[in-house]
């Protein structure tokens, strides 16, 4: 499910791409990855040290928010040494997002250079634990293969800190970053409330540092070839490469490695220019083609149509299924992934999900659109998390790009002709105890 963009040499020049994964798609052992970026990781010797570097790159987390790297790793050195208490740094692999391969494909395939980042960032935070969160792999056995590295590691001696493997709950919150310091604390799987954040008070009381897996292999990278050689792709705003999973409309799926600022013309491949676009996944934003076509694979041009990149997914919807239908179905799982302990959340969510059921339906009611977009505004900014926010944006933006098709259930109709459902949505489930723990 990897692809890549360009020919790569076994060292790879600045500007060829994939920089994280390998480019024979075959699982890097530690012996080929040594052989790919070198022997050692590229420690500085003292905490703080890396840190510049990071800013100067520009590296931003590819987890979803896109937040700059230094000023986390800042904040979570300065509350260590203030508090004078040992960080702890959290490598995020959990990828709760159902439509999202990205994660799972690097740590199967690169897990040393998630683990070169994992030793690096504890270093520069001056960590003396550090935990990789993975999800039950769907495809793969992600754990067994990242105690195989862990091994690999040990045996050629560089490992500084240790690293403790955690697995996360199959929900769709697990991944959110309190509720996987929650998790790890031994508690459910649901996020806190915030302050105090982690980077203050998270894993056992100390600052703790929370990254993407991604991140952490880019990090790894930059620590490895300097900022001017990652700033090398990428747009000035947001440099650097991104993994994406992209979904087309005859159902083929794969992870691959994009400059930031890539056109989606180009990433897209041949599309339909009267079909629809999902940019983001589950907590993104539906374009019309012909809109999406016009933008590049960057947060600075996608804001400007209410999109982002997210954790990089990209899906086409199949020009026999039916958007209105595609969105009741995710938004149902969404409402039912609720930690419920926000009432807005709790109350809101369901209530978006029977009306856009009812939308997706024939000759809904006309109040349901409005109570939608009323609903939409309700929940918005009311969370602990961005949950209900994400699930507000997917909606809005199914009733402009689908508001076509809307009409046309008014009129008893629908254009989606497949029954099959596309988007890949786990069986909804209530929330019980024992699935948050
Ligand atoms: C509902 C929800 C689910 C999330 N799931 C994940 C996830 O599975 N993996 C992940 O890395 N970040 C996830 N995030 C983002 C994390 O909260 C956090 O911002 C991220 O792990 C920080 O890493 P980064 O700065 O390197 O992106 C999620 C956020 C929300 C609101
Ligand atoms: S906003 Fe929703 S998902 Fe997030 S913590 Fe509150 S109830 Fe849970």
């Amino acid at each position: 499910m990897t692809t890549a963009m360009r020919g790569t040499s076994a060292e790879g020049t600045a500007t060829d791409l994939p920089r994280l994964l390998p480019a024979s798609q075959q699982p890097q052992e530690w012996h080929a990855h040594a052989a790919r970026y070198g022997g050692r990781v590229p420690f500085r010797g003292a905490p703080g040290r890396l840190i510049p570097d990071v800013r100067e790159a520009g590296l931003t987390g590819r987890g979803g928010a896109a937040f700059p790297v230094h000023r986390k790793l800042e904040a979570v050195l300065d509350a260590a040494t203030s508090r004078r208490k040992t960080a702890v740094v959290i490598g995020n692999g959990a990828e709760s997002e159902p439509a999202s391969d990205k994660d799972a494909t690097l740590l199967w395939l690169a897990p040393h250079l998630v683990l070169d980042g994992l030793q690096l960032a504890a270093e520069a935070v001056g960590a003396d634990q550090a935990i990789l969160y993975t999800h039950a792999d769907r495809r793969h056995d992600v754990g067994r293969r990242l105690e195989q590295a862990l091994t690999q590691r040990r045996q050629a001696g560089v490992e500084r800190v240790t690293v403790q493997l955690a697995q996360a709950p199959p929900r769709f919150l697990s991944g959110q970053e309190t509720a996987v310091v929650n998790h790890l604390g031994g508690g459910p799987s649901i996020p806190t409330f915030i302050p105090p954040r982690p980077s203050e008070r998270g894993f056992d009381g100390a600052p703790t540092l929370v990254q993407n897996a991604e991140t952490l292999a880019h990090l790894a990278l930059i620590a490895r070839h300097g900022p001017r050689w990652f700033r090398q792709v990428g747009t000035a705003a947001e440099p650097g490469s991104t993994l994406c999973t992209i979904r087309r409309a005859d159902g083929t799926a794969r992870v691959t490695e994009v400059p930031l600022g890539m056109p989606l013309r180009d990433l897209l491949g041949p599309v339909t220019l009267d079909g629809a676009v999902l940019i983001g996944g589950y907590h993104g934003t539906w374009l019309p083609v012909a809109q999406a076509v016009q933008l590049t694979l960057d947060n600075h041009a996608l804001q400007a149509a209410g999109a982002r990149v997210g954790a990089g997914i990209v899906i086409t919807l199949p020009p026999d299924s039916c958007g209105i239908a595609e969105t009741a179905r995710v938004v149902r799982y969404l409402a039912l992934e609720s930690a419920g302990q926000c009432g807005p959340c709790l109350n809101g969510l369901p209530r978006m999900a029977a009306a856009l059921a009812e939308l997706a339906g024939a000759r809904p009611r006309r109040q349901a659109r409005a109570d939608l977009e009323r609903w939409a505004g309700l929940v918005t900014g009311r969370g602990a998390c961005h949950h209900p926010d994400g699930t507000a944006r997917l909606v809005r933006s199914a009733l402009v790009t689908f508001a076509a098709e809307l009409d046309r259930h008014g009129r008893g109709r629908c254009s989606g002709t497949n029954p099959r459902p596309f988007l890949p949505v786990p069986r909804a489930q209530a929330r019980t105890e024992e699935d948050w723990t």
